[in-house]
């Protein structure tokens, strides 16, 4: 029996490959390692509310805060310090109502932010979320018709207004999230025309109407007051749909992708880097970064190595830039060396 064994384990070393060979130290693992994180690939949300003064603590995503314009300059000292190229803005005005006339008519907090940023940090990418939700009295990401439904082309010039609204505080790239059809060609349309020819849409390509958006919503007070964004944002079970949704927003312009959620979501990630050349970015959202917390927290998980993990395999299924509340953190563990 034993000897047996033997032979079995003689064969076996001479004729088959032992990928345990190149695990056996940690020099060795890191010399063959194919993916790697740094903190080039983050891109960190910010979510900027009225007022001064203010740094509001969002419950449900712990280290995370909304913060008016005058509190942003430390956070961007240690985005800057942690070697974080881009952020990514949302705005939170006072007054909502039913157009979300405050992303697009006036200076509203984004556009405040947007300039405030790139006069303290000329090189720090700035990244504006063009959506209608967080404006809009009701909640939905466009405007309404009678009947409660969002009327798509009657919600395209609002998003582009507010997408030529950042651009011309400042933005160096503009993200539609809406899941309007046809967004991206609006917004590059208007934003040609109004001289802002060089400014890149990052397409929210295929963002799926998803529950991992939970805590965001408390973030950006953006929860629908009735109904849900089935009717727009994407059925989680659908892959080719995604496909078509991304050759849309590639056909209409569209600079850079982005698949939303991430880690629910790598197969889309990854067919998407397997078909498009484009920058490929994904949304590590805020209900990714709510479990990894919860379960930190509570000591039922080691969230530094299963954060890690995670983004890792963002990047793995083909992402080439992560937008992750984990930035900053992820960014000094990586310093420290994990
Ligand atoms: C706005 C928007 C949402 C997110 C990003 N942009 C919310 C939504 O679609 O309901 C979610 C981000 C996150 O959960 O971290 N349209």
């Amino acid at each position: 029996m034993l000897g047996e064994k033997r032979d079995i384990a003689g064969e076996a070393s001479a004729l088959t490959s032992r990928p345990r060979r190149l695990r056996r130290s940690a020099s060795l693992r890191r010399m063959v390692r194919e993916t790697t994180l740094s903190a080039d690939d983050f891109i960190y949300p910010l979510f900027v509310v009225e007022g001064e003064g203010a740094v509001n603590t969002i419950s449900s995503m712990p280290g995370q805060a909304q913060r008016s314009v005058d509190m942003l300059a430390p956070e961007l000292e240690e985005i800057i310090s942690l070697g974080i190229p881009a952020v990514l803005l949302f705005g939170i005005p006072d007054e909502k109502d039913a157009t979300g006339s405050l992303s697009w008519s006036g200076h509203g907090p984004v556009q405040r932010a947007i300039e405030a940023i790139k006069r303290q940090s000329p090189g720090t990418i700035v990244i504006a979320d063009v959506c209608l939700c967080e404006y809009t009295d009701h909640g939905h990401c466009g405007v309404l018709s009678q009947a409660g439904e969002v009327i798509n082309d009657d919600t395209l010039p609002l998003l582009a207004r507010s997408a030529v609204s950042f651009a011309d505080a400042g933005a160096d790239i503009v993200a539609p999230s809406a899941m309007m059809d046809g967004q991206v060609a609006a917004i590059r349309a208007r934003l040609d025309v109004a001289g802002h020819d060089q400014v890149p849409v990052l397409a929210y390509a295929a963002k799926f109407a998803s529950a991992f958006y939970g805590p965001f919503r408390e973030a950006a007070e953006s929860a629908p007051q009735f109904g849900d964004r089935r009717a727009y944002q994407m059925d989680p079970a659908n892959r080719r749909e995604a496909m078509r949704e991304v050759a849309l927003d590639v056909e209409e312009g569209a600079d850079m992708l982005m698949v939303k959620p991430a880690t629910p979501y790598l197969d889309i990630i990854r067919e998407v880097r397997d078909r498009y050349d484009l920058p490929l970015a994904a949304y590590q959202v805020s209900g990714e970064y709510a479990m990894l917390k919860a379960a930190g927290m509570n000591g039922w998980i080691d969230e530094r190595r299963a954060a890690i993990e995670s983004l890792v395999a963002i990047k793995r299924a083909g992402a080439d830039m992560i937008i992750t509340y984990y930035a900053k953190e992820a960014a000094r563990w990586l310093k420290e060396g994990t």
